[in-house]
């Protein structure tokens, strides 16, 4: 039986399991049918090995898993979202049930370990979270800085002089431990004890461990349990003790319906277990990826601060936590697929972190790319990883460590990486490398020791994502317009970019946007063109007027606002002045495909006109010039009552041009009219104007106060929901954020005004509630 609930069903062949289905009886397709969690594969890598699901069938059911698996981007999101649908209760389930003799060795410990956090359901779950997680929040975070870096520095003072070491075994496995245990406040003597029990439970839960291996494990968790108990028992003892560990105990005494007795015990497992191998295997993979893309690993050593993005990118590409599990608590529908009630998923944040509906180029390693901290490796909602900022901290310290004292190591070449067959945890077992310690920089410079960047806590911030280029040239293309040529400092290829792009430039204090306006096929080239503005707020002017070929200059970016939708029948293209940059590339594009286009270039006259020989030259057939100081400007009304259906118009210009295509263009249907805005309407902010609201947001379950002073971006950094955000002034669309509820005060020149009248989105970086509250869909 065919099911509706079946839209990505491929036809098993004659000769597979035509007879297989799901449990909704779908029929079970090929792939599907094929799909192990435990083969060669998915193990050397689950999102190369979910590829085909990510392209044909994005959600489906494996037989022999008996989950469902999810795959792509905004289906797995979707899932994290809604974790009343989809509870979390069976996050830490065994896939591999124990055998009784296992079951009675736990017994015989007294063994009861509890749902804690993130297994368990709401409103419970909320109500604990809420309670703990002050010692989380990044300003609470701070102060463990120096410490981690000094810890950091001890591990590698023992090898630094070896030239050879497994990293793994030397200190990558060590630091998540020891930061988890000190974070917690668990005295050292103990932690000690609490070490050797640690590693069992990635085989134990997400994997499928052998008879004999069961019985082991059962014997190191109960023994984990009751060391556990001990410890906690002695912490009882000192009431103001420091840590984590004790605020609970604490809150355990001010709450004790919230927090009972039960749940310390097995809160303080859990902890470990949540700290300790997701940080070991995230900061072994981060290693391994950035080692095998020397530039990347260059260009950190170059500038550390580019180390939050790339460990941002390392989680996104080579995650330590792969999937995780969630059960249906009712019939359900997952991008289109029916999930029958107790049905069980497997969310493949690998494979939903390399999905091109969300990141550009995704099989592309780039440490440069602005939403990498988009990905799902803690997870998304109301469960999201409580220590993202904990692991992020101690993989920054580790990589500056060793991008100033150790940034010759490379790959021990030939080795063999073994991973531990599992679902859901990811990282090799060691990681050798090499290097030539009489080339240690310390050895010559004790300096490298004495300025160590210091990281902010979250997400990476925007400034500091940025790449260094050279200008090759400088040339005059009009009147007060200058064209400058970007290449990279070694020659080497510069990232892709789509028709409509822009890059950031970054020189000192001076921040500017500027649309690409070379040729696209060049790949060690970008061109930009800058308008002398006396009038502007002074970026252009300082551009224009310094820079020379020779000098080395900040790009963030390529970066795309102003996409070219190429399925369009027809285009209408209209540049007014230096607006003509983006509006070239895409007429370059149009022509190349062969789709038919006008474009009418708008200036004040020929002299001032950019590129103007180049457009004549490439676009003779489709160009009408509007020189004013010939008499001929554009008569907007006649030339947008000239678009057909099926046709697409691009514009950018000058505000007030595009100000009277918007009003011409209010009632076209969505998606016909395009424009580029190049600067924000004045969107500072005036604490005496605006009055403070409250944010609910649904996915994570809490209530924030905006303050007056405050943007509702900021509002949100400050409690570690990382949204993320490019301009910050409303006019690129990265800060968008769903509204359930509330009036909101639009101050973006993102939307249109028929999104603005549906109020069910706003960029959070400007725009408000008009009343004393919203809510949101994070
Ligand atoms: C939850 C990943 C490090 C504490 C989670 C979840 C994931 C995750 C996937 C479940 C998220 C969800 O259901 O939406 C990671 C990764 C880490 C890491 C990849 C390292 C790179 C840490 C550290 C700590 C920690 C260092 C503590 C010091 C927690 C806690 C939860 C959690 C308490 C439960 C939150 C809840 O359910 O409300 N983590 N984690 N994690 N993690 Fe982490
Ligand atoms: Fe660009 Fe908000 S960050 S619109």
């Amino acid at each position: 039986k065919m099911s509706e609930g079946c839209p990505f069903h491929q036809p098993a062949d004659a000769t597979s399991q035509a007879t297989m289905t799901s449990p909704t009886g779908c029929p079970v397709s090929r792939d599907a049918a094929a799909f192990d969690p435990f083969g060669a594969s998915y193990q050397l890598d689950p999102a190369e090995a979910l590829r085909w699901s990510r392209e044909q069938e994005p959600v489906f059911f494996s037989p022999k898993l008996g989950y469902w698996v999810v795959s792509r981007y905004d289906e797995v999101k979707a899932v994290f979202r809604d974790n009343l649908t989809f509870s979390p209760a069976i996050a830490l389930e065994k896939l591999t049930p124990a055998p009784p003799e296992a079951v009675k060795i736990l017994e015989s410990y007294g063994f009861a370990m509890r749902r804690t956090m993130v297994n368990e359901d709401e409103p419970d779950h909320m109500e604990r979270r809420r309670l703990l997680m002050d010692a989380f929040l990044p300003e609470n975070l701070e102060k463990h800085e120096a410490w981690v870096r000094e810890l950091v520095r001890s591990y590698m003072d023992h090898f630094i002089d070896k030239g050879r070491a497994d990293l793994v075994e030397e200190m990558f496995r060590e630091i998540p431990m020891t930061v988890a245990l000190r974070f917690l406040g668990v005295p050292s003597e103990d932690a000690k004890e609490l070490r050797k029990f640690s590693v069992a439970h990635t085989l134990n839960t997400w994997g499928r461990p052998s008879p004999e291996q069961q019985l082991k494990i059962a014997e190191d968790v109960g023994q984990f349990w009751q060391t556990a108990q001990a410890i906690l028992d002695r912490m009882r003892d000192e009431p103001t003790g420091e840590g984590w560990m004790y605020d609970s105990i604490r809150m355990h005494h001010q709450h004790p319906d919230v927090v009972p007795e039960s749940y310390l015990r097995s809160m303080m497992m859990a902890i470990l277990v949540a700290a300790h191998e997701t940080t070991a295997f995230a900061t072994t993979n981060a290693f391994r990826i950035l080692l095998s893309n020397r530039a990347s690993w260059n260009d950190i050593c170059e500038n550390p601060t580019l180390i939050p993005s790339a460990i941002e990118e390392c989680l996104r590409a080579a995650g330590s936590v792969v999937a995780w599990r969630r059960i249906a608590t009712e019939d359900a529908d997952v991008g289109g697929v029916s999930i029958p009630k107790g049905g069980k998923l497997l969310l493949v944040q690998a494979s939903a972190n390399r999905d091109p509906r969300h990141f550009e180029n995704p099989d592309e390693f780039d440490i440069y790319r602005h939403n990498s901290a988009e990905h799902f490796t803690f997870g998304y909602g109301a469960h999201q990883c409580m220590g993202k900022n904990i692991a992020r901290m101690e993989m920054r310290i580790i990589l500056d460590e060793f991008v100033r004292r150790l940034p010759h190591i490379h790959l021990v070449e030939d080795q063999a990486f073994e991973y531990l067959p599992n679902t859901s945890f990811r990282g090799p077992t060691s990681l050798w490398v090499e290097w030539d310690p009489e080339q240690n920089p310390e050895r010559r410079n004790r300096g490298v020791l004495e300025s160590p960047t210091h990281f902010h806590i979250g997400a990476p911030i925007k400034e500091d994502i940025v790449r260094r280029v050279v200008v090759a040239e400088v040339a005059r293309e009009a009147e007060e317009v200058v064209r400058v040529d970007l290449i990279d400092p070694y020659g080497r290829e510069l990232p892709d970019w789509s028709p409509g792009s822009h890059i950031e430039l970054v020189s000192g204090e001076w921040r500017r946007y500027y649309s690409l306006c070379g040729k696209r096929n060049d790949r060690h080239r970008l061109s930009i063109a800058i308008l002398r503005e006396p009038s502007g707020r002074g970026g252009s002017l300082h551009f224009h007027e310094t820079i020379k070929p020779g000098d080395v200059l900040h790009i963030a970016g390529p970066k795309n606002h102003f996409h070219l939708d190429e399925t369009a029948e027809r285009y209408t293209l209209i540049a007014g002045g230096i607006g003509i940059t983006p509006i070239l590339t895409m007429a370059d594009q149009l022509k190349a495909l062969g789709k038919p286009y006008t474009l009418h270039y708008c200036g004040a006259g020929r002299r001032t006109m950019a590129f103007l020989e180049r457009v004549e030259r490439d676009h003779s057939e489709a160009l009408t010039v509007h020189a004013s100081d010939e008499g001929c400007r554009l008569d907007i009304s006649t030339t947008l009552s000239r678009v057909a259906e099926g046709e697409q118009v691009y514009c950018c210009g000058p505000e007030r041009m595009l100000e009277a295509l918007e009003v011409l263009a209010q009632n076209w249907p969505e998606g016909t009219l395009h424009v580029e805005h190049f600067s924000a309407r004045s969107n500072i902010l005036d604490p005496d104007k605006e009055h403070a609201f409250e944010a609910v947001l649904t996915d994570s379950n809490v209530t924030l106060q905006v303050g007056n002073d405050q943007t509702l971006l900021e509002a949100l950094t400050a409690f570690g929901v990382d949204v993320p955000s490019d301009c910050c002034e409303g006019l690129c669309g990265t800060c968008e954020v769903a509204v359930a509820e509330g009036e909101i005060d639009h101050r973006d020149l993102v939307l249109s005004r028929a999104e603005r009248s549906a109020g069910d989105r706003m960029m959070a970086c400007c725009s408000r509630a008009k009343g004393d509250r919203l809510v949101l869909a994070l």
